[in-house]
């Protein structure tokens, strides 16, 4: 293969601005600017481009991954620090392709690898509603990154293992797909990713743990061995829709994410997401089995534990209580591989979103003070394996892991 062309540094070529296809003018169709302002929400544009605590998609905070932390710049209209001087086909480069309008690759933290997938007419619609926003000036703080990492030219190599730019005219026929794929991503966090931060291309939806973070998005199959084994398309409609369903409850970043995405998706788009993950292929392995090293001894401490701590909400049968408290029978969060959100909603607490449809979620104490590193290994081991729940237990080790992690 002719691998020659990414050695070559970048920089060097004139910037070539393709010239835009796009009037201004039909930029500021109410019609356009509405649908995008739907895209953009559904797209969660604003769940990274905006600081905490600041103006809506206007950037300037830094996200997290394993190589540092990336700046996030700003998408309003602004001139000098946001898009104000992008035509719409350095949009569409950016979306698409990954290139940035000084020709430079981007980093994948930005996940235009789903985005690539989005239609040009959904990308207009995004890009016209961007363009109507008040322009905020705020620069991007600078990228936090370790050497090799900083160099962008290094991506170019990744480009070349990892990322093929979607079809330029993707088939919106199979509307739950192209939600899931391309508009919601919901590969950046449901798929598993190898040490240089790239999803598995065939593993896509099959859960993994998010980089950086130290939270695992289940695998999203509800099929026979599925993540999601077990819920019917109407949970599914009502964790996106409401953060909590009869069969678990959204927290860490999938509350975010419901907060700032999916809560605001039409009943249409809700009900074809949750067509396309009902029917995704069934998975042919069986989550890893209940192992029974030294377990048994933690599972016998971890039952008083669950008694004397947890029964009350969560019930002596794991059922929980409808719409209030989530099952821990048959929950996916519960059951991940990894073991880390059921570590972490018990040392932190768990704060469900609050939605349009539901404004006073009920919350779960944290017990970073109350249990120790052997009590939470033990309830978590114990939660993981009663009530038909066939996970691997955790040990004390990896809860004193995770007790020290900060909170992103
Ligand atoms: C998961 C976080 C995340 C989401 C979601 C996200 N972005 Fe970004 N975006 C980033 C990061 C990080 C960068 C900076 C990448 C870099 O510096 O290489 C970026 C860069 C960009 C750029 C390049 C801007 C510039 O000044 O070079 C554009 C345009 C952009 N994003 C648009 C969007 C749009 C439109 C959406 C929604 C459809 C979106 N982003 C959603 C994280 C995100
Ligand atoms: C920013 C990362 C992220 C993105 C993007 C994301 N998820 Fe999640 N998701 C998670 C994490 C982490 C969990 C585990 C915590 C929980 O159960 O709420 C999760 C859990 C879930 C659950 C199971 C909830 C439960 O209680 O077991 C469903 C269903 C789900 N996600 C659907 C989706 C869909 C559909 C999309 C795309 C529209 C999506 N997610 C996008 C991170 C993400
Ligand atoms: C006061 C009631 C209450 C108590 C006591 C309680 N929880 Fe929870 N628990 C909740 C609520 C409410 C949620 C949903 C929180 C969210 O979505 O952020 C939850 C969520 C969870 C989850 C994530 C499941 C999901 O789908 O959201 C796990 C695991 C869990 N609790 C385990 C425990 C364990 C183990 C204990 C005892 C150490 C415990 N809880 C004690 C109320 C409680």
């Amino acid at each position: 293969m002719g691998a020659w062309w990414w050695l070559r540094p970048l920089g060097h070529a004139p910037v070539a601005r393709a010239a835009s296809t796009v009037s201004a003018a039909s930029l500021h169709d109410p019609a356009l600017i509405a649908r995008g302002t739907y895209l953009a929400l559904t797209a969660d544009c604003a769940g990274c481009h905006t600081a905490k605590g600041g103006t809506a998609y206007a950037g300037g905070r830094r996200l997290p991954t394993p190589f540092g932390n990336v700046a996030v710049p700003n998408l309003t209209p602004d001139a000098a620090t946001g898009l104000g001087a992008w035509s719409f086909e350095d949009f569409w480069q950016a979306l698409h392709t990954g290139i940035g309008r000084d020709r430079q690759p981007l980093y994948p933290a930005f996940p235009y690898t789903s985005y690539t997938r989005m239609t040009r007419d959904d990308a207009l619609a995004i890009f016209a509603y961007l363009q109507s926003l008040p322009a905020v000036r705020q620069a991007a703080p600078s990228s936090e990154l370790a050497f090799p990492y900083d160099q962008r030219r290094l991506l170019r190599l990744w480009r070349a293992l990892y990322f093929r730019p979607g079809p330029a005219a993707p088939v919106a026929g199979d509307r739950g797909a192209y939600l899931v794929d391309a508009i919601g991503h919901c590969a950046e966090c449901h798929a598993p990713r190898n040490r240089f931060g790239a999803t598995r291309h065939r593993a896509l939806l099959t859960g993994g743990e998010i980089p950086a973070q130290h939270w695992f998005a289940p695998d999203l199959a509800a099929s026979p061995h599925g993540g999601l084994a077990g819920w019917r398309e109407r949970d599914i409609v009502d964790l996106l829709k409401m953060g909590q369903a009869a069969r678990g409850a959204a927290f860490g970043p999938m509350a975010d994410v419901v907060r700032g995405s999916t809560q605001y998706l039409t009943a249409a788009d809700l009900n074809a997401i949750a067509a396309h993950l009902v029917a995704l292929p069934p998975r042919q392995v069986p989550g890893p089995g209940w192992q029974l090293f030294d377990a048994r001894r933690l599972v016998a401490h971890g039952e008083e534990v669950y008694r004397k701590r947890c029964a009350d909400c969560h019930g002596d049968d794991g059922r929980g209580v409808a719409g209030v408290y989530p099952p821990l029978a048959g929950n996916a969060s519960v059951t991940e591989p990894s073991g880390i959100n059921a570590i972490r909603i018990v040392l932190l607490g768990g704060f469900a979103p609050t939605t349009v449809t539901n404004h006073r979620p009920y919350s779960m104490p944290p017990y970073q003070q109350t249990l120790d590193d052997v009590d939470v290994a033990s309830v978590v081991s114990y939660v993981r394996a009663m009530w038909g729940n066939r996970a691997g237990a955790v040990s004390p080790q990896d809860v004193a892991r995770y007790r020290h992690t900060p909170v992103e």
